[in-house]
């Protein structure tokens, strides 16, 4: 079914972001695996992550950025009537992680649930609050991508290790009123792709027991040069859907906010999208791939940074484990 909303049915209210203080730079890991800070720099552009220490997990750091976004948004927890999540590491697989941060921000009135799109989570995620609004079942819709990502790798495994950062990205989707707002969305996955980037155990399937921690399959794994082949064909298919759904064409998009997965995936999607790379927010430098928290992280450091205002046309593009891919564009 086709999305196309000339007249928007939800818009963007508000954005926010946490991201634990450790900061775990390349030259750490080059002291933990065979690895060196030109390698990630030039196949990655990666340069320092952040990892959540400790017991700092899925729902501390989604409370974060969703408190954070609903100051940007001038509301506060009890306006919100559906809580949804996006992680692929929650902190307890029963009950939900949406849950969690429901219970700690107090939005008392609120459902919640999580998702599970991998790195697409928040093109996603809008998408579905854009539904449930138009079903008149919510005013407000929180969406919150919040991974610790450094809780699902081998540490002993420099081809996954070096790639990954945790964080939480967030966004208030409320009724749209006017002409801003989400103008399209586009969403597509292929299971049958799915063991090119996933977690083989750990699962109700093959629970984790002493044979699976011995062969390390509770971790990560994944097919690097054949996830970037895909990435970067899909990224591209999904940004010309979404622009054409939408109505507008790449010249009118003042900012491209990708998935921060790797520079290269970035500027192979960009080209082929004809979009320059000043029209391009990159901070895969700071923060490597956060999964689906990359996407809301980037655009609230893009609103921060005045990179975008209102009435900024914007395309949000993603792709992950599933695999999953989407893309939005929004009139701020
Ligand atoms: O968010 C979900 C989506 N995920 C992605 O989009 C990730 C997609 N994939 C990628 O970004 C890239 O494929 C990687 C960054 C994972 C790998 O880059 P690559 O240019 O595809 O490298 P490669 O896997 O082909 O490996 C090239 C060489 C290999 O050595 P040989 O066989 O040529 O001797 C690897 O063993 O680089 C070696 N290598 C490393 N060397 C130093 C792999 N990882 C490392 C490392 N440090 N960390």
């Amino acid at each position: 079914m086709i999305s196309r909303a000339p007249v928007p049915i939800a818009r963007i209210a508000g954005t926010g972001r946490f991201l634990p203080p450790r900061v775990l730079t390349n030259a750490e890991l080059e002291a933990m695996v065979e690895t060196s800070d030109e390698w990630i720099r030039t196949r990655t552009g990666i340069t320092e992550r952040r990892v959540a220490e400790g017991e700092m997990g899925a729902a501390v750091m989604g409370a974060g950025a969703a408190e954070a976004a609903l100051a940007n948004a001038g509301l506060t927890a009890s306006d919100i009537d559906v809580v949804l999540v996006s992680t692929a590491t929650p902190d307890r697989l029963l009950p939900s992680t949406a849950c969690d941060v429901q219970a700690l921000i107090g939005a008392n009135r609120a459902f919640a649930y999580d998702f599970a799109t991998a790195c697409s989570g928040f093109p996603y995620g809008l998408a579905m609050a854009t539904g449930h609004i138009a079903a008149g079942q919510a005013e407000n819709v929180l969406v919150i991508c919040t991974e610790k990502m450094s809780s699902i790798v081998d540490w002993s495994d420099r081809t996954t290790c070096v790639l990954f950062g945790d964080g939480a990205g967030a966004a208030v989707v409320s009724r749209a009123t006017g002409e801003s707002g989400i103008l399209s969305s586009f969403m597509r996955s292929d299971g049958t792709l799915a063991e090119l980037l996933y977690r083989p155990a750990g699962g109700a399937r093959i629970p984790i027991d002493i044979a699976v921690l011995d062969e390390k399959n509770h971790f990560i794994k994944m097919a690097g040069p054949e996830v970037f082949k895909n990435a970067v064909r899909s990224m591209c298919d999904a940004a010309e859907e979404a622009l054409r759904r939408a109505g507008v064409t790449s010249e009118e998009i003042d900012l491209l906010v990708p998935h921060q997965a790797n520079i290269r995936i970035i500027e192979s999607t960009a080209k082929y999208a004809s979009i320059p790379m000043e029209k391009v927010f990159v901070n895969v430098d700071k923060y490597g791939n956060m999964s689906s928290a990359s996407v809301p992280v980037a655009l609230d450091e893009a609103r921060e940074q005045g990179r975008v205002g209102e009435g900024s046309l914007v395309l949000m593009v993603a792709f992950g484990a599933g695999l999953t891919w989407a893309a939005n564009v929004v009139r701020l």
